[in-house]
């Protein structure tokens, strides 16, 4: 039996993980995933407006949001394991994925080791390229800051890399959330995800195997993972859409959504051949009105 709605817990792996689902039944299964160190709500304005036609899955990777941590060492390969037992605990045998950042890292990594469970990919404001020694010792230093000074101050340093200057002045409210997203994360789960982003294996030299349709998505002011890394993953997938999403820099799908909603939309109703559009609000009255027609009749 499937639960539908926000905020569902459910056991998987031996943790409690919660995740949000919504959209019709039947419709082709959509799962995002967040970047560090926040949660499933950063994509509430993707899930808006996708549950219209897809059934949309957004979870909290263990230790980030309402999903408990567990007793494991964080990895990027243990995420992506969650996310296929959550698959399996949920009986979804095929889905596309949609993540972003360290979220990227897990998708590709999951459409790498099970290409059988996924119909396309969408890798956004991430890379295929592991850490180098400088971007490591920067994790370490980033460890020490947080036990040292605390979570508040780590969040009040991230978002001024997180966001596009401009974003600042137009995504007031964005801001606000992504602050709180992050300093509402446990001061040890922050830790444990740095030490997995920074041992994490490069994936580059698996993108030519990869058969499924890919977007690439990125800001074009994104800092932390720069739109040059996205062009290098463009040339080498074969069956991959590359594009820049202005106005934006690594948070693209939240400091720009109507574009990065619109690119979404184009790329998976290409994918799943869908002709439906939506509708308008012209359309929804027709709708009313052709339904309480039908009504009457019935009650007749
Ligand atoms: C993220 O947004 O998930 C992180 O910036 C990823 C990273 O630091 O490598």
């Amino acid at each position: 039996m499937r639960y539908f709605g926000n905020n569902i817990k459910t056991l998987v792996n031996n943790l409690v993980v919660s995740y949000t689902d919504q959209g019709p039944d039947d419709a082709p299964v959509l799962i995002f995933i967040h970047g560090f160190p926040l949660n499933k709500s950063m994509w509430n304005k993707q899930v808006e407006e996708l549950k219209k036609n897809y059934r949309v899955i957004v979870y909290d990777i263990r230790g980030h949001g309402d999903s408990d941590a567990g007793t494991e060492d964080f990895s990027i390969r243990l995420f992506e394991n969650d996310l296929i037992m959550l698959m399996d605990k949920l009986k979804i045998n095929k889905a596309s994925l949609c993540g972003l950042s360290m979220g990227g890292y897990i998708a590709l990594n999951a459409l790498v080791y099970n290409p059988e469970r996924f119909d396309s990919l969408v890798l956004s404001d991430t890379s295929c390229l592991a850490d180098t020694p400088e971007a490591k010792t920067k994790r370490l230093n980033a460890i020490n800051t947080i036990l040292e000074k605390g979570v508040n101050y780590y969040a009040d340093e991230s978002i001024k890399n997180l966001f596009a200057p401009e974003s600042f002045i137009t995504n007031e409210n964005e801001i606000i959330l992504v602050k709180e997203m992050i300093s509402n994360t446990k001061e040890v789960s922050i830790c444990c995800s740095l030490l997995a982003l920074s041992a994490r294996k490069e994936t580059c030299h698996k993108l030519s195997g990869i058969e499924v349709p890919v977007l690439i998505l990125v800001g074009e002011e994104d800092k932390i993972t720069p739109p040059e890394v996205s062009q290098m993953m463009f040339e080498n997938i074969k069956n991959s859409t590359l594009h820049i999403i202005q106005h934006a820099a690594h948070l693209s799908n939240m400091e720009n959504p109507e574009e990065y909603n619109n690119q979404l939309q184009r790329f998976f109703n290409t994918v799943y051949k869908k002709t439906t559009k939506v509708l308008t609000g012209n359309d929804n009255s027709i709708m009313s009105q052709l339904s309480s027609k039908l009504n009457i009749l019935l009650s007749f």
